[in-house]
């Protein structure tokens, strides 16, 4: 019986971990390379994050995606951070450079790369929200040289925290729909379960053809917030490429390959 043997283990931290499409992209993407790797779920407490990593260094693990609950705790237990995981305040990615563990944080390719080939166009861009994951949107937007971005939250001190931290401006929650805007990226979790209504009606009052709208929830693919937005011609993007562009450039990182964009965007569009 012929056994597979990988030469290289990497693997995925959270919790929970059920709906993770990880796994499937990058063993896909060793099988596209030949790489004799694999890489697997674990789901982890945030009690055990000490002891995975322990046992991350202990083991032949090459690398590993962190999710929630570890991006922030898991900043306790490695050796470096990227300068962009430094800005973000947090890791989604793990690999060793000379015997050091690293840590990366490749969501703001999430936000940016699929935004890069429109971004000649956008001088003004919208972020909704001021939670954990608009900190790596602001990064990921600043790295396209955008030259006014605004953030809106309906807590407004945590958006003014932000907007001072990345030395950005604010825009009242309750007049957030007051202009046009070239980019809106909405940072919240609000199109996961049908509650976009609390964003939706105003923000597109003012939006039209030339606007951008990226929605980095996934889940559903088209959020109200798209569905919307495509009703007033904007041009949409869903937050699969979020997914997409933060794994491959966790994939890049670890094996210095480019996967095919499109198949791979297809790979995970099968499976959603
Ligand atoms: P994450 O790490 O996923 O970004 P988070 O840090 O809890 O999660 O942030 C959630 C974001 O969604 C915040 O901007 C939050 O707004 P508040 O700062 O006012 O809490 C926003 N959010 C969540 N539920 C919301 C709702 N019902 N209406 C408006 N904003 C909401």
């Amino acid at each position: 019986m012929n056994v597979f043997q990988p030469d290289k283990l990497f693997g995925i931290i959270g919790h929970p971990l059920g709906h993770t499409m990880s796994p499937l992209l990058h063993n896909w993407g060793f099988a596209q390379q030949n790489i004799r790797a694999v890489y697997m779920a674990w789901p982890t407490q945030p009690e055990s994050i000490e002891n995975f990593m322990h046992t991350f260094r202990t083991l032949p693990v090459s690398g590993a995606s962190v999710t929630i609950p570890h991006k922030i705790s898991v900043m306790d237990y490695i050796d470096k951070l990227t300068d962009r995981a430094k800005a973000i305040g947090a890791v989604n990615t793990l690999y060793w450079r000379n015997d050091q563990v690293i840590g990366d944080n490749t969501d703001t390719a999430g936000v940016s790369e699929p935004l890069r080939p429109h971004c000649a166009q956008v001088k003004k861009a919208l972020l909704i929200g001021a939670g954990g994951a608009s900190r790596a949107a602001i990064v990921g937007l600043q790295s396209l040289q955008i030259e006014e971005i605004h953030i809106t939250n309906r807590t407004q001190s945590k958006a003014g925290d932000l907007a001072e931290e990345f030395n950005v401006s604010t825009v009242d929650w309750d007049n957030r729909g007051d202009q046009h805007y070239d980019l809106i990226v909405n940072s919240t979790s609000l199109g996961m379960s049908g509650k976009l209504e609390k964003i939706n009606p105003m923000i597109l009052d003012n939006q039209d053809a030339n606007t951008i709208v990226y929605d980095l929830v996934y889940n559903p693919l088209e959020t109200v917030l798209l569905r919307e937005a495509a009703a007033r011609k904007c041009k949409t993007i869903h937050g699969i490429e979020m997914f997409l562009h933060q794994g491959l450039a966790q994939f890049k990182i670890w094996t210095g390959y480019d996967l095919d964009e499109t198949a791979a965007r297809k790979l995970l569009l099968s499976r959603l």
